[in-house]
């Protein structure tokens, strides 16, 4: 399908963001997004990279009322030799398709989906910060536009796709951050939509977040829905936890974000002396594993804050510090190695780079 491009006149063109520091994480997005839409009986058509604008939309739209709606996370970096790197965008393409078939919402074939992308942050590759720690966080989304109050999939779907440079998703940066186990509410239950990146799933966890917060933590750690006695995720995260050589992750289950930073994580830790193991995580086996000092780091792993090191961890009033509070090793390594391949410094073994043409 090809793909109109729609002038952008001058007057719409924003001011670049010159001081990396006031970025922030999607606070600030660049003068053109991509859309396109799909109708019953059409299938996706009109597909064009037109001026950044507001939608108007009808206040009955589906989307505002049942939340059939998916989006993905990807960033794109560019290179010291002015090449433009996006990080395994096939993997949020298959992801935005799995999440599109559990909300019943059409799928968007791979090659629109990248190459509107690539199409998108071809033309706005000035927008691309480049001070250490930024990038142009990649934002497609989907939502049914139909103008119709009836509990049904719609007939009618705006797919887009809109950019935003970033600086590091939390303020204080590759710092770590302190998390409270929730065990009152939970984030998805088995044949739920946890496994999906929807929104409504975001929505019903705020509750938790700002009750957290309010007890000085800043994540939640999320517990399995059935026994709330199994680890999940951390926020918007996948976790993991170092005993030793050894990293420990929650077995993907149905309910679990299947994060392409995670999967990136577990390929990479052998190349760094270390074995993965995916299993059932019990809470109170954790709890002593971390008093003991069998556990030696935690971190989160996601696309927006790529690793996050994890210094407090809360559960049942017990506060427990891990690694002295400050960044692990092998955390710190991780760290290091994901974004030196991202950003052009270290080997891509793995060829999960791919170049906007
Ligand atoms: C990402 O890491 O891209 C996420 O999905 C987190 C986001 C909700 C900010």
């Amino acid at each position: 399908m090809d793909i109109k491009i729609i002038p952008l006149p001058a007057e719409k063109m924003k001011a670049k963001i010159a001081d990396a520091s006031q970025l922030g994480f999607g606070k600030h997005f660049t003068d053109r997004m991509l859309m396109v839409e799909w109708k019953t009986g059409q299938g996706w058509c009109d597909a064009r990279i037109e001026p950044y604008a507001p939608f108007v939309l009808d206040p009955a739209c589906l989307v505002f009322h049942y939340a059939q709606e998916i989006f993905e996370g990807l960033k794109a970096y560019k290179w010291a030799d002015g090449r433009v790197a996006l990080f395994r965008p096939e993997m949020n393409a298959r992801r935005f398709n799995q999440s599109g078939d559990r909300l019943c919402m059409p799928p968007v074939p791979e090659e629109l989906f990248l190459k509107g992308i690539e199409q998108l942050v071809a033309l706005e590759q000035e927008w691309i910060p480049t001070a250490p720690g930024t990038s142009l966080y990649i934002r497609p989304t989907m939502i049914a536009v139909d103008p119709v109050l009836g509990v049904k999939p719609a007939d009618h779907y705006y797919f887009y796709v809109i950019l935003s440079p970033v600086g590091p998703y939390y303020a204080a940066g590759f710092n770590p951050v302190s998390i409270m186990v929730e065990d009152h509410y939970v984030r998805a239950v088995p044949g739920g939509t946890g496994e999906a990146k929807t929104g409504g799933n975001y929505a019903s966890s705020l509750k938790a977040g700002l009750e957290a917060k309010h007890k000085g933590f800043d994540q939640v750690l999320w517990l399995d829905g059935r026994e709330r006695r199994y680890i999940e995720e951390v926020g918007a995260m996948n976790m993991f936890f170092v005993y030793g050589d050894k990293i420990v992750t929650a077995a993907l289950n149905g309910s679990i974000l299947s994060g392409v930073t995670r999967d990136s994580v577990i390929k990479l830790a052998p190349t760094l002396g270390c074995q993965v193991e995916e299993r059932l995580i019990d809470v109170n086996d954790l709890m002593t594993d971390i008093r003991s000092g069998k556990v030696t780091e935690a971190f989160g792993s996601g696309t927006a804050a790529v690793i996050t090191p994890v210094g407090k961890l809360c559960y049942k009033n017990e506060t427990l510090q891990l690694t002295g509070g400050k960044v692990g090793g092998i955390t710190q390594k991780l760290y290091d190695t994901l974004t030196g391949i991202q950003t052009g410094q270290l080997e891509d073994d793995f060829g999960w780079v791919r170049f906007v043409k």
